[in-house]
């Protein structure tokens, strides 16, 4: 793609996240995209960008410095990882003048940078971003927000302290087609929404080849414990944001059930999941995922009483009318002469197969979310404050899935945290 396509498609983009947030509803439901899109609109490219420092540059750092390089208003002027080789991997993406560090603090010192960016595994994410805070800087921090919940809230309340931006990698809430979804979820296009079936199936061992400089536990640390709540922050945690977000509320209870059933290598967190998070009105998300199953892939299916959505497809179906049951139907068939008696003891039972009409597109497309979120963090950054909204959702999503784990591993139901940071 030439510099050229890629204007037009980013022209495209941002074009499709203002059509999908315009309306009343919708400034109170993603007022963050609607603000980062405006930014996006505004900013000359890259005049005095927002100076960003990369903290993890492993696979996801790498990804994300590729993002901020589209970006209009944010550059990467510095990185940093304590793993050489990732660190050299990183250098491709970036400029000959960009400084490059092996330790957070260093690069903190240093100065020249107005934020940090966080894409180190998960239970570092609270101390790096806490050095940045004090280091005076605003911070972007790959989701989960943190290991536990009291450093999830310890998060807000240091960048509140601070007076800085925390923003969190959700990178859903700036996707036209999720936007979408959810302005035609609340135009009451699908009626009452009262349920969501999540997935997130994979089939594959979630384990990296070990090189021969380095430990299992560095590279595979979404495997243990101490590092990681597994597929619950890895995985879930998108999709309960989502959850969250149709729903317009966090869930108030959770029960699960996980087990290391297929992948027994060793590992310490789970490779099945199966939980339901309870919400106002009797409303329920249920989720599962799993790692020796790809069937069902990633998916949110929200169903209302007219209809359902499906974002990750980009698909919105209508409710057909209520099929007649099956009884009445042979009875019809009887009558009709295409079944000639009702077999006592025989089937009398016609399965109620999924309904299969190809529904409507939501729009669909390799969108650059991820660049957006960007553009929508440097504009906070240069105003002094968070995009709205945003914060509240990931620090829910990021509960939400380390409450799910607790669920699990006590086999007890866990209602809301009632001592949350207000937001
Ligand atoms: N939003 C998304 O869709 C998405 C996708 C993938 C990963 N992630 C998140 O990104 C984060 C990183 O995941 P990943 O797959 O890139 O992991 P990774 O293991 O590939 O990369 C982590 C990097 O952090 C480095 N690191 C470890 N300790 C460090 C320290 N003290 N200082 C500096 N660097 C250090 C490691 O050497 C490694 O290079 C995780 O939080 C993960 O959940 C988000």
């Amino acid at each position: 793609m030439t510099d050229k396509d890629f204007d037009l498609t980013r022209r495209s983009f941002i074009d499709r996240v203002m059509m999908a947030t315009a309306g009343a509803g919708m400034a109170a439901a993603a007022p963050w995209a609607v603000s980062a899109a405006s930014a996006a609109g505004a900013d000359p490219v890259k005049a005095n960008p927002v100076r960003l420092g990369v903290i993890g540059t492993g696979d996801r750092g790498r990804t994300l410095i590729q993002n901020i390089n589209k970006t209009r208003n944010c550059a990467v002027v510095s990185i940093c990882d304590t793993y050489a080789p990732n660190l050299a991997k990183a250098r491709q993406w970036v400029g000959p003048t960009t400084r490059v560090f092996s330790d957070h603090r260093a690069m903190l010192d240093a100065g020249g940078i107005d934020a940090v960016v966080i894409a180190t595994p998960l239970h570092l994410h609270a101390r790096h971003s806490f050095d940045a805070f004090d280091a005076g800087l605003h911070v972007w921090c790959e989701k989960a927000m943190a290991r536990t919940i009291a450093d999830c809230g310890a998060m807000v309340t240091r960048s509140q302290a601070a007076n800085k931006v925390l923003q969190i990698g959700h990178q859903r809430m700036f996707h036209p087609t999720y936007l979408n979804a959810l302005k035609r979820a609340k135009a009451g296009e699908i009626g009452s929404l009262t349920q969501i079936r999540a997935s997130w199936h994979r089939n594959n061992a979630w384990r990296r080849a070990v090189p021969a400089d380095a430990t299992d536990r560095q590279i595979n640390w979404r495997l243990y414990r101490d590092s990681s709540a597994g597929l619950m922050t890895e995985l879930a945690t998108h999709q309960l944001q989502v959850g969250n977000w149709f729903f317009d509320a966090p869930p108030t209870r959770v029960i699960g059930s996980g087990s290391i059933c297929f992948w027994k290598d060793g590992r310490e967190v789970y490779d099945h999941v199966a939980l339901i998070y309870e919400y106002s009105g009797g409303r329920k998300f249920i989720y599962t995922s799993l790692l020796n199953n790809a069937r069902y892939g990633c998916e949110e299916q929200i169903q209302g009483s007219r209809g359902t959505i499906e974002p990750e497809l980009g698909r919105i179906y209508q409710e057909v009318p209520a099929k007649v049951l099956a009884l009445q139907r042979m009875q019809k068939d009887v009558a009709r002469g295409h079944k000639r008696t009702v077999p006592i003891g025989g089937a009398t039972w016609f399965p109620e197969l999924p309904v299969t009409t190809p529904g409507e597109s939501l729009g669909w497309g390799e969108y650059d979310e991820t660049m957006l979120q960007f553009e929508g963090f440097g504009a906070a950054v240069r105003a002094g404050k968070p995009l709205p909204g945003l914060l509240r959702q990931a620090y829910q999503a990021s509960v939400a899935s380390l409450l799910g784990e607790q669920a699990m591993d006590r086999g007890e139901a866990m209602t809301w945290p009632t001592n949350l940071v207000a937001i």
